[in-house]
């Protein structure tokens, strides 16, 4: 051999060994030199939450199975927006390509009334909407954990239960922004609950163990009797004994009626992907799609990620998408949702036709389109498992801790989901939204959500599993982490670790992540009209990339405690 060939000889030597240790560890443990994985993955919220969803994925469950667990676990580790008196979203892919969509998201109570939250005078007391008793809606959470687990689960409902239970009756170790968060809630929580003793502590330390009797007791009967553990018994007559005390609506016969939905998923095309989302009575998915299909005609990867015409044109979707969610959106049970219209890529390319690029549109000059007939404490997980099957869940109490209302003796928190809906026309709920008849309140209707749990196929295979807390900015995020997947070309985790912004319509801003925009960009902008403000993190993305080699990369979001775990 010359000592060319035998150069090239050694090293082909070398990258076969290379490749044969790459696969024995992939064996072993479905792990690759990248930290990405075969068999199976989790991203949450709260380090506890993804070892839960992990170790039931490793005892042969599948994702559905994984989802639920996860979704009774963040209830117990992560009280801020993980639940049980909440709601949610859930969008699901199986392996074979099935899709489906379940709307678990709270409902308003019977005894509940279009002006509830008005004074004599008509103005509105938006303090009763966020805080308090008559801020909770019908809870979602458990029906929807139970249908879901009906249809698609495969290990035992006491099995995906049981996790969560263990956490509340033997604690865990709080994180230390968890103390530091704690403590900071404690004025809030002690005034909505005032002769209670639950999660009333001023002083909280990273590591301290945190064990949760009550709610132990209310999952142990979830355990044990499913759904009635829930809506009928001892845990509905604690709830209804803390609306009494406090003023607040839902009754046992709301309780009783509450069911989660299937609803046929919203599917929409961006270039060679195929988007599986949420339909109403959440925003997120229509809204969406109009702005993946806003900007589809233009060259994005030539703009750039973050420039200055990138910034631009995605603002100027935004402004438009956002107008048309004040006005068109709501409960599809009590409203005609213009759907299939605003879905429409035409529709989307004819809002665009009188954006500048010489200067900001005003959003006094956007109305919604023509149809023809910082507490942002939500939470999402991602999951994928060995066969391939996907779920997306985001659920929420709406706020930070809901409406800081515990139900007494059943030690969970209620939500203050009321507070998304249209409260008053014309006054902006808790993250600047508007709203009108589309979003009034109504007994048994829904409230119009942000949250859009993705699932996104290339080629007719799984490509992404995305989604997001932050209240109004949640579609936002969701699209501009698309796009920094498919037109930046970035991976899962940098795609969720870059900065993001968000315009809403109103107000008249683009809000930015500090140092999100570079000074040059923001100039050029600002020169145009547009108006910045930064603000820190938006959204906490938790996500999952299919790579074409078959391995799973997840995307953990560096703002928050978020974690992957794979196998
Ligand atoms: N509660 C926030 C949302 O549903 O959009």
């Amino acid at each position: 051999m010359n000592k060319n060939i035998k150069v090239a000889h050694n090293l082909f030597v070398l990258f076969a060994f290379g490749l044969f240790l790459t696969s024995c560890v992939g064996g072993q443990t479905g792990r690759n030199n990248s930290g990405q994985y075969k068999n199976g993955m989790v991203v949450s919220a709260h380090p506890e939450a993804s070892k839960v969803g992990l170790d039931i994925l490793k005892k042969g469950g599948n994702a559905i199975d994984a989802a639920v667990a996860v979704q009774f676990a963040l209830a117990v580790v992560y009280p801020d927006a993980g639940n049980i008196g909440g709601g949610g979203f859930l969008a699901y892919r199986s392996a074979k390509g099935e899709i489906s969509t379940l709307d678990f998201r709270e409902k308003a109570p019977g005894n509940a009334s279009r002006d509830m939250y008005l004074d004599a005078a008509g103005n509105a007391i938006t303090e009763k909407s966020i805080y308090g008793h008559l801020a909770a809606g019908v809870p979602g959470s458990v029906d929807g954990m139970v249908k879901a687990h009906a249809k698609y689960g495969k290990l035992s409902w006491a099995e995906v239960v049981q996790p969560a239970l263990n956490l509340a009756q033997n604690g865990f170790s709080i994180t230390e922004s968890q103390a530091q968060e704690f403590a900071a809630m404690q004025k809030s929580i002690k005034k909505y609950n005032p002769g209670k003793s639950y999660f009333i502590k001023d002083k909280w330390t990273k590591g301290e163990l945190w064990v949760q009797k009550d709610l132990a007791k209310t999952l142990q009967l979830i355990r044990d009797n499913g759904r009635d553990g829930f809506y009928a018994g001892e845990v509905a007559d604690l709830i209804v004994a803390e609306m009494k005390k406090g003023g607040g609506l839902i009754s046992k016969e709301d309780l009783k009626n509450y069911q989660a939905q299937w609803r046929d998923p919203l599917v929409g095309n961006y270039k060679d992907f195929k988007i599986i989302t949420m339909p109403p009575p959440s925003s997120g998915g229509i809204a969406l799609l109009q702005l993946l299909n806003s900007v589809e005609a233009y060259p994005l990867k030539r703009y750039g990620f973050n420039s200055d015409s990138t910034i631009q044109l995605l603002v100027e979707a935004e402004r438009r998408v956002y107008a048309d969610r004040a006005t068109h959106l709501g409960d599809p049970d009590f409203y005609k949702v213009p759907q299939k219209q605003l879905i429409d890529p035409k529709y989307s390319v004819e809002r665009m036709a009188n954006f500048n690029w010489n200067k900001a549109t005003l959003s006094s000059d956007i109305k919604a389109g023509e149809i023809i007939a910082e507490s942002e404490e939500t939470t999402h997980f991602s999951i994928v498992d060995r066969q391939g099957n996907a779920v997306a869940v985001t659920t929420t109490l709406n706020g930070g801790y809901g409406s800081m209302v515990f139900v007494n003796g059943a030690g969970f928190l209620l939500n203050n989901e009321m507070d998304d809906f249209s409260v008053k026309p014309g006054t902006p709920n808790m993250f600047g939204l508007l709203g009108g008849e589309a979003n009034a309140i109504q007994p048994g209707k829904r409230m119009l959500s942000s949250m859009t749990p993705t699932i996104l196929e290339k080629n007719g295979d799984l490509f992404m599993v995305v989604g997001t807390p932050g209240g109004s900015t949640i579609i936002t995020s969701v699209f501009q982490t698309i796009l920094n997947v498919i037109e930046f070309d970035m991976g899962m985790q940098s795609a969720v670790n870059a900065k993001r912004f968000h315009h809403q319509w109103l107000p008249e801003e683009v809000v930015v992540e500090k140092g999100g925009v570079d000074s040059l960009a923001r100039l050029k902008l600002e020169n145009k009209g547009y108006k910045f403000r930064e603000r820190k993190a938006i959204g906490r993305v938790d996500a999952i990339l299919k790579t074409k080699w078959g391995y799973f990369e997840g995307g953990a979001d560096p703002r928050g405690d978020d974690t992957k775990l794979g196998w």
